[in-house]
């Protein structure tokens, strides 16, 4: 099944909790939430208080992408703020299995990812303890990047290994994603789909159906 998870960074956090109901509405069914710590990345985005308040307006999946050095170290706090499922960097991880098993210690899905110039080999030993790989198509960091063209292979290299592996999880991919490449990225073989300035940039609940309606061909 393909899933839609609007990345809020892009959204206009004086009415946050406003326009959450609107892509919730226009059925959305994830809601991303990135968390970015100034060390793994160079930004600062927000964390537990923010995920706690805005758990109050939807009971939509909250699908967390750490992008902060150490996540083992929060995993209870994001579980107890309302995550449902946490996704981390490989290369934020000094023990990866560990880190996993914490957040399945708290009943949560578990997302791995890795960035752009990580290769896929860097992943593959942890791919039968994952629900989720995600494909970074930018560098994290920020939201409105151009989409790095080279995802669509690693894209197609995760299905590949899971096919040959015979598991199950779920292809995320996020960065840069639009209208026009993201037919791209789900014939690829993505079917969780991340964006940010692509919906919250102009109507958004106009652009979850836009996304949608291309996502259910
Ligand atoms: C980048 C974040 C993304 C970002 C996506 O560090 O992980 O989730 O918000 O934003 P767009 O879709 O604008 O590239
Ligand atoms: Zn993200």
């Amino acid at each position: 099944m393909n899933i839609l998870s609007p990345s809020i960074l892009s959204a206009d956090f004086t009415k946050l909790g406003e326009e959450i109901e609107t892509i919730d509405n226009a059925g959305a069914e994830y809601i991303h939430v990135d968390v970015m710590d100034g060390m793994f990345v160079p930004s600062i985005s927000y964390g537990m208080p923010v995920i706690k308040s805005i758990r109050k307006s939807t009971g939509k999946v909250f699908d967390v992408h750490l992008m902060i050095s150490e996540p083992i170290r929060y995993i209870a706090d994001f579980a107890a703020s309302g995550a449902d499922m946490i996704t981390v960097h490989v290369e934020a991880c000094s023990d990866v299995v560990a880190t996993i098993e914490k957040i399945r210690e708290y009943k949560l899905k578990v997302g791995i990812t890795l960035n752009p110039d990580t290769p896929v080999s860097a992943i593959k030993p942890y791919l039968n303890r994952v629900d989720m790989v995600l494909i970074m198509s930018v560098n994290p960091g920020f939201g409105g990047q151009k989409f790095i063209t080279s995802s669509v292979d690693k894209i197609k290299e995760v299905k590949r290994l899971r096919d040959e592996l015979n598991l199950s999880y779920d292809i995320e991919v996020d960065g840069g994603i639009n209208i026009d490449n993201l037919a791209t990225v789900l014939e690829a073989g993505a079917n969780v789909i991340v964006a940010g300035s692509a919906i919250f940039r102009g109507d958004a609940a106009e652009n979850v159906k836009k996304f949608k309606s291309i996502m259910s061909v």
